[in-house]
């Protein structure tokens, strides 16, 4: 069995999609299963980590006990769990596909049928990421970046802006790479490692990968 190394910290990850309603039978979403945060989820709880995992709406099971799930739905139910859970944890990784925006009218009733096209106009979801670069104090804080094209500038252009520790991009225009796969294929960047290629492998080995490289950086490791 693997060594106990996250014994004694508290990690929050994120996971999954946000849903973003238009009306009660309506809503917008992106193609995130939640399988890479839940597969971090576990790979940490396994390493004796305690762990706060707020899944956005996915079909997944949580198999571990040191893991506690918190559930919701919208990109702004998930910017206040993770704000709830943020100041008391060491570790914080953002893997979830949030929405960007959201419809800016939510209809109570079912929107009926009408001639000719619809359009609905939409806002802008609070960047959770960004404020919590914004709140960090001790916290160690990662990012995920999903892009398909020019993945490492736009990266890189997310470590400084967002006050990140380090963040793990996919090209999610690679066979094997990003939503929905059981396999992924990245880059961790982080100001002290530099960039560190994470070849493909099992979402579940790459949870792995990328705690071996936090554990590097995190304060009171001997590296
Ligand atoms: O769930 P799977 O099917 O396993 O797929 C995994 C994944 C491809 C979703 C995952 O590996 C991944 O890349 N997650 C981040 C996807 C994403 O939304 O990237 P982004 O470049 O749009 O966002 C960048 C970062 O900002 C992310 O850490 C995101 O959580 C965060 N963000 C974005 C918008 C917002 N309003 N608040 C945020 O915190």
């Amino acid at each position: 069995s693997r060594e106990k190394d996250f014994a004694g910290l508290k990690v929050l990850i994120s996971a999954g999609p946000t849903r973003e309603v238009i009306d009660p039978v309506r809503f917008f979403t992106n193609h995130s299963t939640g399988k890479m945060g839940f597969a971090l989820a576990e790979a940490a709880a396994e390493r004796g980590a305690s762990v706060t995992l707020v899944a956005g709406p996915v079909s997944l099971t949580a198999n571990h006990p040191n893991i506690t799930r918190v559930d919701v739905t919208t990109a702004e139910e998930m910017y206040e769990a993770i704000h709830s859970h943020f100041k008391q944890s060491d570790l914080v990784i953002k893997s979830a596909a949030v929405a960007d925006y959201r419809p800016k009218i939510r209809s109570n009733e079912k929107m009926k049928k009408q001639p000719g096209n619809l359009t609905i106009e939409m806002e802008r979801t609070r960047d959770i990421l960004k404020s919590l670069g914004e709140a960090k104090q001790n916290q160690f804080l990662v990012g995920f970046a999903a892009e398909t094209s020019n993945a490492l500038a736009y990266g890189r252009e997310k470590l400084q802006k967002k006050n990140l520790d380090a963040i793990v991009i996919n090209n999610v225009a690679e066979p094997g790479a990003g939503f929905g796969h059981d396999t992924n294929i990245a880059t961790f960047i982080s100001k002290e490692l530099g960039e560190k290629n994470l070849p493909l492998s099992s979402k579940k080995m790459m949870a792995h990968d990328i705690l071996n490289l936090i554990k590097r950086e995190l304060p009171g490791d001997t590296k």
